[in-house]
């Protein structure tokens, strides 16, 4: 990776009840601590009509084409009007999810093939990847013990096993494909545990 004074986008990825969302603010906390200025985003989602399609996405059934159409228009909002101005400007680009978790959900969950959403990254954003990815991974069992603790679950939270198996092995053949880009972190550890592993990542910046 290059030096930290080139803007860097990094992004959170996992399944449903992995806790990734817990660890967001303390790594912005910590580039915020080493005086980077940093956008934090998610996905869907991130301007106002990308929260507009979240809502139709989380909480409507639709094709499965459709959904993933759906996720990339969010997507092509999100960088014209969030990500890429905040690289310009010299950010870092802190994204809660981003199109890994297309190819893990709508590919490996649902089997759309991955070669019609490769033509659909290559349309939305040809040049640009995520310089790191951050990857909470649990197994199964454990996600759905925590996400059974929880709120009231949203369409993509209340999938069955074999769906997030397939959404999991997705994430972890992605992992391996590029292994520059991506880091695994065990989310059975606890709360400390993965802190520590996420501080000595940010630190290696
Ligand atoms: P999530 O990021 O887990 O937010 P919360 O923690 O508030 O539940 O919710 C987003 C959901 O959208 C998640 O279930 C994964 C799904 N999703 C896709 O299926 N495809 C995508 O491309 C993206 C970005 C998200």
């Amino acid at each position: 990776m290059s030096s930290s004074t080139k803007p860097r986008f990094i992004t959170f990825e996992g399944i449903d009840g992995a806790g990734k969302s817990s660890h967001i603010g303390f790594v912005v906390d910590l580039l915020e601590a080493r005086g980077m200025r940093v956008t934090s985003t998610r996905e869907p989602g991130g301007t106002a009509l990308g929260e507009q399609l979240r809502t139709v996405l989380l909480h409507q059934k639709m094709h499965l084409e459709t959904e993933a159409l759906l996720m990339f228009a969010s997507r092509r909002e999100h960088l014209a009007q969030v990500i890429e101005p905040a690289l310009a400007r010299g950010d870092w680009v802190i994204s809660d999810r981003f199109t890994d978790a297309t190819f893990a959900y709508q590919g490996g969950g649902r089997h759309l093939s991955l070669a019609k959403l490769e033509q659909l990254e290559q349309w939305v954003h040809p040049h640009l990847q995520p310089d790191l990815t951050l990857l909470f991974d649990v197994p199964l069992d454990v996600a759905r013990r925590r996400l059974d603790a929880t709120r009231s679950l949203d369409k993509f939270e209340q999938e069955q096993d074999d769906f997030f198996a397939g959404v999991r092995g997705e994430y972890l053949r992605r992992a391996a494909q590029f292994p520059a880009r991506f880091r695994i972190i065990d989310s059975t550890q606890s709360m400390d545990e993965v802190r520590m592993a996420l501080a000595a990542i940010v630190a290696h910046l």
